[in-house]
């Protein structure tokens, strides 16, 4: 497959997970003459029923894990990519438990790249803009591409390992791959232990919000939407070797996305817990996406964000069926932190 033309069969890994299966969403509705193979282990974070109304001829499941070498020579041969998104994705479980981190996005990276190699196939790298560490809050700087790595957390760290054997792989070995390093999803489908849903689902619940910290830690939030259309622009249009940021300029404090949150569902400013901080938590986020912009002409379609998050409350007050069964553990484990 050459750099601009467009993949018929690809592999998605982390396809039944939230912004996998999104991605897979994005590709089945837009994309009909594509063909994807979903690989994915089904973790505590992976839902078949994520991948729900896909019709049976525009998606193979298979379920399996990344770090099985036998595995991916069965399934890697003959297709066009792989656009990996499989991941332990949650910072505050990398801190209670680092070692699953460390097997998935390094070992299972190296896994996918070497398969990429014996079977010459191109590979898109699914990573976090938490790469580049933090920015102080007062800091007029964005990370943009050159910005030096810089992780804090265990997963953020793995995640920067993982994209530093992407960038190996390309200059030795010429594994035809990119890179992006998108900030913080948001949207349908999102595990219940991450910021949004955990508040829009205590609410829910009757249960209250818990903020960590002072609040003020920054976040640059895009719809997951918007990330499923850029990873596609850079997968059929980005250049081999390069690295691109995804962002859509939505810098907001986690008080005032809750607070937002707070009002939309009817409740008072003040009908949450401050609970204890995450140690080493991150202050702020921000991403400067020009190139992506720029080089393939993308922008993201959901630039509203209180429109885009009264959505994603009216999701999750419309399937509490997708959520609860998960709720009930993650709330355990979270008060056992003192979170
Ligand atoms: P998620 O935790 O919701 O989903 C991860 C998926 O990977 C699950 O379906 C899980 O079953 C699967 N998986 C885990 N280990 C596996 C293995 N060993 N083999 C096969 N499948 C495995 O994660 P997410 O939030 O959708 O994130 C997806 C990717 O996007 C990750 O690589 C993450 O680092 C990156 N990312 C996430 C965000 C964000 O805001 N969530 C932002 C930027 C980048
Ligand atoms: P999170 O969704 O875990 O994403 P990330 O750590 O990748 O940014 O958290 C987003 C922000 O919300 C982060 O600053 C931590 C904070 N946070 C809370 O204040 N309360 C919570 O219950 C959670 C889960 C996160």
């Amino acid at each position: 497959m050459s750099e601009t033309s467009e993949p018929k069969r690809i592999v998605v890994t982390g396809g039944a997970g939230f912004i996998g299966s999104n991605f897979v969403h994005w590709v089945v509705d837009n994309r009909p003459e594509v063909h994807v193979v979903v690989l994915d282990k089904l973790t505590y974070a992976g839902n078949l029923e994520n991948l729900a109304g896909i019709p049976e001829d525009r998606m193979t499941f298979i379920h399996g894990d990344i770090c099985d070498e036998g595995l991916l020579d069965e399934v890697v041969p003959g297709v066009d990519a792989i656009v990996h998104f499989a991941a332990e994705s949650h910072n505050d479980n990398s801190i209670a438990d680092p070692e699953p981190f460390v097997r998935t996005n390094v070992h299972g990276t190296f896994r996918l790249l070497e398969a990429c190699r014996r079977h010459g196939v191109r590979f898109h790298h699914v990573s976090t803009d938490e790469v580049y560490g933090d920015l102080a809050l007062d800091d007029p700087a964005r990370f943009t591409e050159e910005t030096p790595y810089c992780p804090s957390s265990p997963y953020s760290s793995t995640k920067a390992a993982s994209d530093m054997l992407v960038r190996a792989w390309f200059r030795t070995y010429g594994v035809k791959a990119t890179i992006s390093n998108c900030s913080n999803n948001y949207g349908p489908r999102q595990h219940v232990e991450k910021f949004i849903p955990r508040q829009i689902t205590n609410v829910l619940i009757g249960s209250r919000p818990k903020l960590y910290g002072d609040g003020l830690n920054v976040r640059d939030w895009i719809h997951t939407e918007d990330h499923s259309s850029a990873v596609w622009a850079i997968l059929t249009k980005g250049r081999l070797g390069e690295t691109y940021l995804i962002g859509a300029d939505g810098e907001k404090n986690n008080i005032d996305v809750l607070h937002a949150i707070l009002e939309s569902m009817d409740k008072g400013a003040d009908d949450f817990d401050w609970v204890r901080d995450r140690p080493g938590h991150d202050r702020r986020y921000a991403i400067d996406s020009s190139k992506l912009r720029s080089e393939l002409g993308w922008s993201p379609k959901h630039t509203d964000f209180a429109e885009g998050l009264k959505a994603t409350i009216d999701w999750y007050r419309d399937n509490p069926q997708w959520w609860q069964g998960a709720k009930e553990a993650v709330e355990a484990k979270y008060a056992k932190q003192g979170q």
